[in-house]
């Protein structure tokens, strides 16, 4: 029988993204669920008259059951840093209520889909090491660092007295197709690849924040997708944490000059790290992931495009 499975924050950047590659890649019948808070609808148009696809518009707290599914990718969140310091309250219900709604289901039926958590290297804050591994020390500079660390908590204790049965990928910086969206009153905060190439194509200045020197591991959206995939297909319960970006590192000042030379310096913000850059070997050798895309393809592109 054809697998169903169900994609939570789907009409977002990553899980719109995560959608296509699941239509393209496999025979899964798959619901996805949006609140539209962060996300819209444009994302997903294109989909919606795919037989295989079912969208259900309204938060995941109205799930009442995981049993039609036998994976469950679970994307929603408020995914941004700066906003999570204000509306805090909110943030923790997004990102960990929720989240826990879920394991809550799966308690409660005693039905242990695979979960694959859309985690963050916002764990890691500014870390010792470089290239950083899955053991490096945590060190949340933001409540929302600290809420994505609280749910992989959550499911490694409830792991040991539930049959669980997860997969965390702490995703680095993600860009790529829909990473902006101008609805979104968060988008400030969303990707800078995608910031960037918003400004440029409106002939507006390229806004740095700090003196740009803060390196970013550029991750595209495609290869997060077949991580989900990955992670999805592996045969074991593995109930652990991979490092998803591409391994290698580029300063914000860099990634600006490569899109335009209109550049102008803001103020830097606090709670965000100097560097990120991911050690991907467990990725690879656990789950036979390797990034594949390049950030130079990209860019080149879409300036191409612009
Ligand atoms: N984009 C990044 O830089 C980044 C980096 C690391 C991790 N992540 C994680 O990846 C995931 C996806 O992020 P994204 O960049 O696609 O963000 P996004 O804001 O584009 O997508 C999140 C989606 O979840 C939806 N949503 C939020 N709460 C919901 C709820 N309660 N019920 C139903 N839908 C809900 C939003 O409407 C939105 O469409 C998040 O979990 C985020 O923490 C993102």
């Amino acid at each position: 029988m054809t697998e169903r499975v169900l994609i939570t924050g789907v009409a977002g950047f990553i899980g719109s993204n995560l959608l296509d590659v699941l239509l393209a890649e496999t025979n899964w019948h798959i619901d996805g669920i949006d609140n539209l808070s962060t996300g819209t609808k444009a994302n997903i148009d294109h989909a919606l008259g795919n037989a295989r696809f079912q969208f259900i518009e309204g938060d995941l707290a109205q799930l009442t059951s995981l049993k039609p599914y036998t994976k469950v990718f679970h994307l929603a969140a408020l995914p941004r840093i700066q906003p999570s310091f204000e509306l805090v309250g909110e943030h923790i219900t997004a990102n960990v209520t929720r989240a826990m709604h879920l394991v809550e289901l799966m308690i409660r039926e005693n039905y242990f889909p695979r979960l694959v958590y859309s985690g963050s290297s916002a764990i890691y804050g500014t870390p010792q090491n470089i290239p950083t591994a899955e053991d490096e020390a945590v060190s949340c500079l933001s409540p929302y660092a600290f809420q994505k660390y609280e749910v992989e908590k959550y499911l490694e204790l409830l792991a040991t007295r539930y049959p669980l049965d997860y997969v965390t990928l702490r995703y680095f910086n993600p860009y790529g197709p829909r990473s902006f969206n101008p609805a979104n009153s968060f988008n400030a905060y969303s990707s800078v690849v995608g910031i960037f190439l918003n400004r440029h194509r409106n002939r507006q200045p390229l806004l740095v924040t700090g003196d740009g020197t803060q390196r970013r591991d550029f991750v595209h959206v495609y290869d997060l997708a077949l991580a989900n995939l990955a992670a999805a297909r592996h045969p074991e319960r593995i109930n652990t944490a991979f490092n998803v970006g591409f391994g290698s590192t580029l300063s914000v000042l860099e990634l600006a000059r490569m899109i335009s030379a209109d550049i102008e310096f803001i103020a830097k913000r606090e709670g965000e790290a100097d560097i990120t850059f991911a050690d991907t070997s467990k990725a690879q050798q656990i789950l036979g992931w390797a990034p594949k895309h390049t950030l130079e393809n990209y860019l080149q592109q879409e300036l191409h495009r612009a």
